[in-house]
């Protein structure tokens, strides 16, 4: 047997007393935590000193490209047309992949997109895609670029084969208290976008009441990150910040969210849903070489919704995917729910809508049954919001705040509170703040 090449206990002592990893030591870690060379009480040591003393933008790209390293790289190279992603840090109510995707490929990109489930007060695209019945999200990697190849896009789970030190990592820092960490967190998303076989990719990195990063300095700081672990792979990376302080769309839950999507291709989407996806798709066309400016990109967007082209590239991808493409026409093929309950305002209510808690919102789903606690937990997905108020519209006695599908009473009284606790009036219209904030790249 030969020795290894270095003992965990050293690189977790240089890490615990602020020094910085080589090369050969972080691909030693990366390897180490899948073929069992690092134990997991000694990748848990290693994570919580990184967690305390950070790392090097040199030692997160270094991090990122060993993980991608770990699995499967997929070669998308014999592919025609420009490759590109989009990843979201998640929100409530963010279906906005659901809508980029077959926007982006009627422009003439190609978009492979893995993504994840929802966990927690955030949604997942893989969820809401699944309420389509029949829709299948894992599949195999000739699959997966079979039909990027006939439709031009394709949504799929990550497979185990790709990042398996990701799979690993993230598994032990969800139980160690080692999430909120920028080297980690910008290493975990770009090993698994990198391996996707991207030529470019655009992020949407949120901050808010809803968001994974509460504060707008951390979401720079993640988007920085983020954008230069792309420029070290050699990948241009686009990020945009976004709030997530309400909901995005009138919408949250699975089914409720597949019909909003869908109303946003037949060009019927609420405003601020449909400003966050074109922003993001424009930058979209624009890193795939399709739009000089987020103006040309836009007028080319709006052009395939009007003529049905964006919402075609859905249907084939609905369809190619196994799931039911008639649900285009008629959302009665979706699972629904027993009831549609009317949340509306008290006698109190005057003015004008200050807040509506995207935390609390989720935290209703949740209530409702349409969330993870934990990744083994099954959802409901009919259940959900619709008709969502938005900040700065007006109220008075007896508006809609909402509509609750339920299934269950009890669930429906618990979700009904926390929505009448997240939403809150002021006399006076209150500043709308801008939903879109910095570009970096
Ligand atoms: N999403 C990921 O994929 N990884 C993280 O570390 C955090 C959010």
């Amino acid at each position: 047997m030969t020795a290894p090449a270095f003992f965990p206990q050293d690189i977790i002592i240089r890490k615990r007393d602020g020094g910085a990893l080589s090369r050969d030591e972080i691909d030693f870690f990366a390897r180490g935590v899948v073929d069992g060379a690092f134990a997991d009480y000694q990748a848990t040591a290693l994570l919580m000193a990184i967690f305390w003393r950070g790392m090097t933008p040199q030692e997160t790209a270094w991090l990122t490209d060993a993980m991608m390293r770990s699995g499967d790289v997929i070669d998308l190279r014999d592919l025609p047309g420009a490759k590109v992603d989009k990843h979201s840090t998640g929100g409530v109510g963010d279906k906005v992949s659901l809508i980029l995707a077959p926007l982006a490929v009627a422009c003439g990109l190609k978009v492979p997109m893995m993504s994840g489930r929802g966990l927690g007060h955030t949604g997942g695209t893989l969820d809401k895609l699944e309420a389509i019945p029949g829709f299948r999200v894992q599949l195999g990697v000739p699959e997966f670029r079979a039909i990027l190849q006939r439709v031009g896009c394709a949504m799929i789970g990550q497979t185990p084969q790709v990042v398996p030190a990701d799979r690993k990592l993230y598994a032990l820092r969800d139980v160690t208290g080692t999430v909120e960490c920028i080297p980690l967190i910008c290493a975990s998303i770009m090993s698994k976008k990198l391996a996707e076989g991207i030529d470019s990719l655009v992020l949407d990195v949120k901050f808010g009441r809803g968001a994974f990063m509460k504060k707008k300095e951390d979401a720079l700081t993640l988007a920085h990150a983020m954008v230069e672990v792309g420029r070290a792979a050699g990948k241009p990376v686009r990020a945009l910040l976004t709030a997530m302080h309400q909901p995005l769309g009138r919408a949250a839950g699975h089914t409720t969210e597949v019909v909003e999507s869908i109303e946003c291709l037949k060009g019927g989407g609420p405003a601020d849903l449909m400003e966050v996806t074109y922003a993001l798709t424009g930058q979209m066309l624009i890193l795939g070489g399709k739009a000089r400016d987020a103006a040309g990109a836009r007028q080319q967007m709006e052009a395939v919704v009007a003529n049905g082209s964006a919402l075609k590239v859905f249907r084939e991808m609905c369809a190619a995917q196994g799931g039911d493409a008639r649900v285009v026409d008629d959302y009665s093929l979706l699972p629904t729910a027993r009831k549609k309950l009317e949340i509306r305002a008290g006698a109190d209510a005057r003015g004008f809508v200050s807040e509506v808690d995207a935390l609390r919102c989720g935290h209703a789903i949740m209530a409702l049954g349409g969330g993870r606690a934990a990744v083994t937990d099954r959802i409901d997905h009919a259940v959900g919001l619709a008709d969502l108020i938005k900040i700065g519209e007006p109220v008075a006695p007896g508006a809609r705040l909402c509509t609750l599908h339920a299934n269950d009473e009890a669930r429906a009284a618990r979700a009904e509170a926390l929505i009448r606790e997240a939403v809150k009036f002021t006399p006076a219209p209150p500043r709308q703040e801008p939903l879109i904030h910095d570009l970096v790249q």
